[in-house]
């Protein structure tokens, strides 16, 4: 047993330059501490963010109260428990908050501190933070779903899809995901600059070129791969995040071109775009209340992918929701759509029992935090969503996985992604 001493928090910053929360959690002798991330095009039905909205000294976005509330309520609660004790701590904070989206405390400062606990409890058992979650034991390293180009609320280029990814399905271990990745990324950025595009990048560390049309985001992504020599939906397969809900408007949907159409011309689109790209995966191709839009799309379509984010919003009653729909196939897990490393692992056990694929995700707000590395690899979770091969909040999750696939040595596998 080790008892908690202190909790406490400081405002920092993420790689927007917006203020999020980093919380300190302490023992006699050790601390260990956790930096909250945040989306830009969020779900409703995420657990709730707290940013001080008048305070104008940081244009409404400093989270001075939350780190308040740690300090203060968060603090007084957790002192005197056992840090090994993760679903108590999590559930004193869940009880203390009391409302269904965390409402009061705010999920980014039950997050910070739920992060924080975890790694400390792995610290003072001297086991690598990846070997502390006893989902399974046998460790497999996840695919990257690297986001190469990046369009929606991630950028200002017009591009209607959000995230066009690759996934390198053919890699036998982690390093080489990683060398068949950056040759087709540095190869885009070629061809990209080639066409007298910028090779400025978005969010996520995806390049941003100033083109509009999805074709002419997947014509590069391919070229790229060609030209990288490796054979596109074999080796390497593209990859989409539409993030639909921000292409929605009176039961219409804007995915493939400006003009609003339905959702079975909708499906007809996608159908093309899988046939002609050979496309693997898809994330919110619908809204996020669209149950039946997905179902349909589901039912039309084969050995694709089809991963809820703000469908889910890692909450596990919208999953159980998800699975009597047959709305998907796989979800995204961000922890902080739901607040505590327990909730989180609860709906990550629920979707490995149901059969569906765990993703585990960073936000487009992310820090140098690279809890999701060890995470992907503890929870068994197939792939792993962190950005592109820049940025170096985006980074450091890569180069994280790459210690972890050393240290796990001969044992190290890859997982399955099909
Ligand atoms: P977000 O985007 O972090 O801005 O929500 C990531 C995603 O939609 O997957
Ligand atoms: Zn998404």
């Amino acid at each position: 047993m080790s008892i908690i001493l202190k909790v406490k928090a400081r405002q920092v910053f993420d790689s927007r330059g917006n203020p999020t929360i980093e919380a300190e959690v302490f023992t006699k002798n050790n601390s260990a501490s956790a930096i909250c991330p945040s989306g830009a095009s969020t779900g409703t039905f995420e657990a709730f963010e707290k940013r001080d909205k008048n305070n104008k000294r940081y244009l409404g976005k400093s989270v001075l109260g939350a780190i308040s509330l740690v300090n203060t309520k968060i603090a007084k609660k957790l002192k005197g428990h056992n840090v090994h004790d993760q679903e108590r701590i999590d559930a004193l904070m869940i009880n203390l908050d009391g409302t269904k989206q965390k409402n009061k405390l705010g999920a980014n400062s039950i997050l910070a501190v739920s992060i924080a606990v975890k790694k400390l409890s792995a610290k003072l058992k001297k086991i690598p933070l990846y070997k502390s979650f006893l989902i399974k034991n046998n460790f497999q390293l996840p695919y990257p779903l690297m986001n190469i180009i990046n369009g929606g609320a991630h950028a200002n280029n017009g591009l209607r899809i959000q995230e066009f990814m690759i996934r390198p399905d053919k890699a036998k271990n982690f390093s080489e995901a990683m060398r068949i990745c950056y040759l087709v990324v540095k190869n885009l950025s070629k061809i990209i600059k080639n066409k007298n595009l910028s090779t400025s990048v978005g969010d996520e560390g995806g390049f941003a070129p100033m083109i509009s049309s999805n074709n002419q985001a997947l014509d590069l992504i391919v070229s790229a791969i060609k030209k990288s020599g490796f054979v596109n939906g074999k080796d390497v397969s593209i990859c989409l995040d539409v993030a639909a809900n921000e292409l929605f408007r009176n039961d219409k949907y804007s995915i493939h071109s400006k003009k609003y159409v339905s959702v079975n011309k909708s499906i007809q689109e996608y159908k093309k775009l899988i046939n002609k790209y050979k496309i693997k995966s898809i994330e919110d191709p619908f809204a996020e209340n669209d149950w039946i839009s997905w179902s349909k799309l589901m039912k039309s379509i084969k050995n694709v992918q089809i991963v809820g984010d703000d469908l889910y919003v890692t909450n596990l009653e919208r999953l159980k929701k998800g699975f009597l729909n047959l709305s998907s196939n796989a979800i995204l897990i961000k922890l902080n759509q739901i607040g505590t490393v327990s909730e989180t692992l609860d709906v990550i056990k629920f979707a490995q029992i149901i059969g569906f694929k765990t993703i585990i995700s960073h936000r487009s707000g992310d820090s140098e935090d690279t809890f999701i590395a060890d995470f992907a690899v503890g929870t068994n979770s197939n792939q792993i969503k962190t950005g592109s091969l820049a940025r170096s909040e985006r980074v450091a999750k890569y180069n994280q996985l790459i210690r972890i696939e050393e240290h796990l040595g001969k044992n190290a596998r890859m997982n399955k992604v099909v």
